[in-house]
């Protein structure tokens, strides 16, 4: 059997015995997410938690930046359990809402995909790498850091998503490990190549497949979704050097509100999240990288494993990754 038959009781059985279940004031149990992960993409695994546990997950889907703005609005009086984000700087943001994990959830998750404090867990990886037009682009023709897509030969040759949460995590990592200076020289000099401005990593792919633009700085997991559907899409992906920048490892991630009323509910859920089921899910449906050190089998078309991923990616402590306005604001100066 592939490991894409995703759903099997004797793997859901072990992650969700742990905790009781409390019933809620209509005689059902419940418990409210905000999620910032896309509802295609995560309902049928919250739709497996549901079905396995018999507690209902009121979803409340929207941008990931927009529901930590609102969490913060609405501080100990939020319906909110559970936060789901896309990236870490909005985990960073959230943080002193959220509760300490139990280790029982927290030592299930790599140390360098969670929070020091235990307050959140990364749920699942995802690289930062390079795609590009395999019919424009010899391999020999690739930049092999990410500071050179600022060279001027990439003029007008680029994709770039100004606002996508992703780079802006990233852009915030490239101003820790360099400085403010450097990051905003690169930024200088990618608004120089006049690049493609598209809303998202989807449209940078397109932007290649369509020859408006050559390549991009984007998130692994994009292409195997494109080849799934179409295993001829035009467009390559690779890795800069080992240690690149380029190469950041970011992770998607949740935590419990300490306004939560039903912890014990948050908790299975979160269990769930890091269970094998899950991770597997991320891994063989989504395309992106477990985060638990479980060994999974990948079913990813385009290329880039896990180990290979985690080997090339930079050292950087995405504890650190928590000034987005600041990066925000450097980017719109440059890019828009
Ligand atoms: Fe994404």
């Amino acid at each position: 059997m592939r490991q894409r038959h995703l759903f099997s009781a004797a793997l859901l059985s072990g992650s969700l015995l742990l905790a009781g279940c409390q019933q809620d004031s209509t005689g059902g149990d419940s418990l409210t997410l905000y999620s910032g992960r896309g509802e295609p993409l995560v309902a049928p695994l919250i739709e497996a938690f549901e079905r396995e546990t018999g507690i209902t997950v009121d979803v409340r889907y929207g941008g990931t930046a927009e529901l930590a703005n609102l969490l913060q609005e609405e501080g100990g009086q939020s319906p909110a359990c559970v936060f789901w984000a896309q990236d870490v700087a909005a985990l960073g943001t959230t943080k002193p809402l959220f509760k300490v994990l139990p280790a029982s959830i927290t030592d299930k998750v790599e140390p360098v995909f969670r929070d020091r404090d235990g307050k959140w867990i990364g749920t699942s990886g995802r690289a930062r790498l390079l795609i590009y037009s395999p019919e424009r682009l010899q391999e020999g023709d690739l930049p092999s850091t990410m500071a050179e897509l600022a060279d001027p030969k990439f003029k007008g040759r680029l994709a770039v998503a100004p606002t996508n949460g992703s780079f802006v995590a990233h852009v915030a990592a490239l101003r820790l490990s360099q400085g403010d200076a450097a990051a905003e020289a690169w930024l200088q000099g990618i608004a120089a190549n006049e690049p493609v401005i598209v809303r998202n990593n989807t449209a940078q792919h397109q932007a290649i497949a369509d020859g408006e633009a050559d390549l991009a700085s984007t998130n692994n997991y994009y292409l195997g979704r494109f080849k799934a559907s179409d295993p001829n899409f035009p467009v390559a992906q690779t890795q800069f050097e080992p240690g690149d920048i380029g190469n950041l490892m970011l992770v998607a991630g949740a935590g419990i509100l300490e306004s939560c009323n039903n912890k014990p509910a948050a908790q299975m859920f979160m269990d769930f999240l890091a269970s094998p089921t899950a991770q597997q899910y991320f891994t063989g449906s989504v395309f992106e990288y477990p985060v638990t050190g479980i060994s999974i089998v990948p079913e990813g078309t385009a290329g880039v494993d896990y180990a290979t991923a985690a080997a090339n990616a930079p050292k950087v402590d995405l504890n650190d990754l928590t000034d987005m306005q600041g990066t925000l604001a450097l980017i719109n100066k440059h890019l828009n």
